[in-house]
Order: C-alpha cells, then structure tokens, then sequence
C-alpha cells in the first residue's frame, strides 16, 4: 500500500494542508503581477507553497505563464543568465521547436547556443558565450519582459534561493542591474524566495542594498496544530486506519508543527500501525526518528566549538537570561561577547533561527537529542 505521507519532495493535493490565506494571498499576487519575497527557514514548505500557486494562477487566467529557477547550486552570474533564458523560454513555449525558435528571435545582440537534450521532455538548453553575456546582459534579464508584450502573456519568474546571487562575484554590481531592469518590467512579477533568514533579509530589507523594498515580504509560518490534527486523521482515514486525537496531537507536539518532520513522524507511526495509531506508537516512531538521525546530528555537533555547546545547552535548558553573570558562569560561557558571537555563527550555520531577536532551533529533532542523548 502506497503511504499516505511525503517529505523531501514538493507537497501537493492530499499531501499538501493549511497555507489557505498564503495560497490565496501569493495567487493574487501571480495575478496582479506583484513582486513577492518568501522567507521561511529549511523544509518549512516554501517550494510546496510556490508551486500550488503557481497551478491555481494558471488555472484561472490562461494568459499567465509562471517559470521556477533554484539558485541552490549557482555559483555564478553566468550560470544564472543561462537558467533564466533557459526557463523563461520554455515557460513560453509550447513545443520544442518554437522554443528554439524563440530562442533565435528573442536575441538580436545575444548568439544563444541551444541544444537539445536527448531525454524525454526535449528540454531545450541554452547557453550563451559568457564575454557576450557581460558586454549585453540587458538582452537576458530583459527577455521575460520582451516575450511577454509581444505574446500578449503574464509572466512570473520564480527564484528560489535566492539568497545564493549573494555569493557571486561582485554581488552589490549585479543586484543593482537586475533590480534596475527588473522594476521597469511591466508584463513580468518576481516572486523571490530562500531559507536563509539572515541573508534574505539583508537582501530585502537593508535601505542600502539594490533590492531594498522590491515587492511584498510574507514570512512563513509553521503548520498550526489544527490543521495538522485534522490532516493526519484525514490521511490515515483514507487507507483504512486511523489514530486517536492524542496521537495525532503528539505528533504536532513532537514534531514542533515543523511541516517536514509533521509528515516523516506521521509515515513511521503510520507504518507501525495496523488498525488504530496510539500515543505510544508515536512515541516509539519519534524515538526511531532520533536514532535515525543521531549519527547525522554526532556529524553536525562535532563541527560546532565548545562555547557554541556552552550557549546551545543554556538554551536547551530554557534559560531566560543568559547574559547574566550567574547564568553565565554556571553553564561555561566566557563572557557576553561570546554569546553574540556564538548565536551569529548558529545562526549562519542554519542550526538556530533569529526571528525578531527570538532565537529557536530550527531542527527540533535535534533540539531533542541535544538534550535527552548529547547533554545529559
Ligand atoms: N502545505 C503543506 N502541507 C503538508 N506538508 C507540507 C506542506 N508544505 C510542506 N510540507 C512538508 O514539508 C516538506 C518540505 O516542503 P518544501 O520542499 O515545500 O519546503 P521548502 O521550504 O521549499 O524546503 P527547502 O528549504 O528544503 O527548499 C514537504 O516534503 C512536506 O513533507
Ligand atoms: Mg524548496
């Protein structure tokens, strides 16, 4: 039997609950052609979120084409222009051959080189002569912009991590030109989003970065208990099971409402059920998750220094003030400057979350086995 849970891949129809005002909120967007930004920590449901909207628009207005890169493995600006031309084309595009084609006339300084790829999709790629590129890179951000008025269409370009155009060569240079042309497309919204808090916010909200107020910011939340209690019963429901309100409660509790870990919880309690899921087999499942995880997590906290433990089980143990002499000292900590300077490397390093000053983890699996394996 197929299980009724998904994580690790992009959640849709059944798999996918809640994010109602978000889903409506960012097709409107779509619609009206309005810049959006997204920021939500790892694994919180942003791609899932993107992509249900991204359907729902399309569906609803046939003139509206959205296009997805991921920045999670471009290094460079090079790169980039290619995915985007790339993308762009094939949003706009119905067959293979009026994407090549498109790929000619759309350039007039710009040689694209195209090639065809022998999979089944016929993705078309493209890429350019990189000095060509950087004597005329109006040509590809421009593209969207172009197609879009002379097909009479709507186009979004989505970017996930986003943060990454951060790492490039002479990031403040490139920033500046994609903003520049991007705020002059009429027919062309944005919608740009990333995991990394800190970074992304830098991005878009410092008023001296190039990106400074570019479109609406909408930070994403967790899965609320509600609905995550509703979706484990209507889920187990639908393969001839079922789990009591405590169990599904339990696995809300455990799981931190943290969407991805809601739904691996929910699959191995599911697994060990046969008839009706019990408190006691979440326990057990939650238990094999931390075991699971536990070399993984051996892995990350053998790269972390001993002052940054120090903060992470003052933390753990709930410590309003840590900064406090005697807080301080009784957990090892060498001063208040090692504190900022602590939080800021975790934070860098995706371990805590900084959201307004409230720090948290941001994996409560590892949270967990911090303090009932590592620290006790
Ligand atoms: N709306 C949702 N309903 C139920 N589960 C969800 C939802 N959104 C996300 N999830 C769960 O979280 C997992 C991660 O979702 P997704 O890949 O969309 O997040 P992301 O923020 O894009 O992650 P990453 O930072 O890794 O790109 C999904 O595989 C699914 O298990
Ligand atoms: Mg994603």
């Amino acid at each position: 039997m197929e299980t009724p849970f998904v994580f690790g891949k992009i959640a849709t129809e059944k798999n996918f609950t809640d994010r109602i005002e978000e889903t409506a909120t960012l097709v409107a967007h779509f619609q009206s052609l309005i810049n959006t930004i997204i920021i939500s920590p790892r694994r919180w449901g942003k791609s899932s979120l993107v992509n249900k909207a991204a359907r729902l628009a399309m569906e609803q207005d046939e003139r509206l084409r959205v296009c997805h890169i991921d920045l999670f493995n471009v290094r460079s600006e090079e790169h980039f222009y290619s995915l985007l031309a790339q993308r762009v084309i094939a949003a706009t595009s119905t067959r293979w051959e009026e994407a090549v084609e498109n790929a000619k006339r759309f350039f007039t300084r710009l040689v694209p080189k195209i090639s065809i790829s022998a999979d089944p999709m016929n993705e078309v790629s493209i890429d350019f002569d990189w000095d060509d590129v950087k004597q005329n890179p109006d040509e590809v951000l421009d593209l969207a912009e172009k197609i879009a008025c002379e097909k009479g269409l709507k186009i979004v370009v989505c970017v996930d991590e986003f943060q990454n155009i951060s790492e490039f060569t002479n990031p403040g240079y490139f920033q500046k030109k994609l903003r520049s042309h991007w705020q002059q497309h009429q027919h062309v919204a944005y919608c740009l989003y990333g995991s990394k808090r800190h970074m992304m916010l830098e991005v878009f909200t410092d008023s001296s970065m190039p990106f400074y107020k570019f479109g609406n910011l909408m930070f994403l939340e967790k899965i609320a208990t509600p609905h995550l209690v509703a979706f484990f019963h209507a889920r187990f429901a639908d393969t001839g099971k079922s789990i009591t309100d405590e169990a599904a409660h339990l696995i809300a509790l455990l799981a931190d409402n943290h969407p991805y870990y809601a739904q691996q919880l929910a699959q191995l309690s599911w697994l060990r059920t046969q008839g009706e899921c019990t408190a006691e087999v979440v326990h057990e499942a939650h238990e094999a998750l931390v075991e699971q995880l536990s070399l993984l997590f051996v892995t990350v906290t053998e790269t972390l220094t001993t002052q940054q433990l120090c903060y992470l089980k003052a933390l753990i143990a709930g410590e309003k003030s840590i900064s406090s002499t005697e807080t301080m000292h009784r957990y090892r900590i060498s001063s208040p400057t090692s504190i900022t300077r602590s939080r800021a490397a975790l934070v860098k390093n995706d371990i805590l979350d900084n959201k307004a000053g409230e720090v948290s983890f941001q994996d409560p699996i590892y949270a967990y086995w911090l303090k009932t394996r590592y620290f006790r």
